[in-house]
């Protein structure tokens, strides 16, 4: 496969078109942002991880049932995919609470929700991802109902494939972030599933194990990932 044009520059990954119809490439940056861009550094070696640990996730996942865009790991931080039409939509699942949910309730962070919770977010860095429901989606012309009612079935099926997952390498799945497009009709699973976009704790110290280490300056950030990355027994 042929990696051709630089089609998309993001905050933490570069897309190119290939020679493959309907396949892209994907390849994984060190750069870490947070608070919309307002906050920029390196995490060394992030995208290798990122990379490497997304692919082997979303294998489990379509083994569990749920399409992904995955085609085919190319290199340590390059990936072929299929060529989705992104929904832009952050879809989040908390488990337990954390972030913006634990300032916005008052919430205290580690509570154990009674049920997981699904949110939206409208992905648009210009009005900051304002968080959004699914009948403002559908207004807004963004996703029909057929197909939040789709992205809502796989979101919770990830989140019980995830927790277990998670759970016997020592790791709770504390919430995360996923984003669905559309591929010939069907909405599959695209984007990543990395220390980036979900919070990890370890299962008994609760130390934090993701992107909340650069958001919040607790050091040993590179150390997170290469600890989840070597606790997931990825090869
Ligand atoms: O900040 P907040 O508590 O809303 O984040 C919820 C989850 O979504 C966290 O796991 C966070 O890493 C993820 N997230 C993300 N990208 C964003 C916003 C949140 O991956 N732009």
């Amino acid at each position: 496969m042929k990696k051709l044009d630089l089609l998309y520059e993001g905050k933490a990954k570069k897309v190119f078109k290939t020679d493959v119809e309907d396949v892209y490439i994907v390849d994984y940056k060190d750069d870490a942002t947070a608070f919309n861009g307002l906050k920029k550094g390196t995490i060394v070696g992030k995208g290798i991880i990122n990379n490497r640990m997304t692919n082997h996730v979303f294998q489990i996942l379509e083994k569990a049932g749920v399409p992904t865009h995955f085609v085919e790991e190319l290199s340590d931080r390059e990936t072929a995919v299929k060529k989705v039409e992104i929904v832009p939509l952050e879809v989040i699942i908390r488990n337990v609470a954390a972030g913006s949910f634990s300032k916005k309730l008052g919430i205290e962070e580690g509570t154990k929700l009674k049920a997981p919770t699904l949110e939206f977010s409208y992905k648009n860095d210009d009005l900051g991802d304002p968080m959004i429901n699914d009948y403002y989606a559908i207004a807004i012309g963004i996703a029909t109902r057929e197909e939040i009612d789709k992205i809502t079935e796989l979101v919770f099926k990830v989140n019980e494939v995830l927790c277990k997952y998670f759970a016997e390498a020592g790791i709770e799945l504390i919430d995360f972030k996923v984003e669905f497009g559309r591929y010939k009709g069907e909405i599959i699973l695209a984007d990543e599933i990395s220390p980036d976009t979900c919070r990890l704790w370890d299962l008994n110290t609760h130390e934090k194990l993701d992107k909340d280490r650069f958001r919040r300056d607790l050091g040993n950030v590179e150390d997170a990932y290469n600890e989840v990355f070597k606790r997931l027994g990825i090869q």
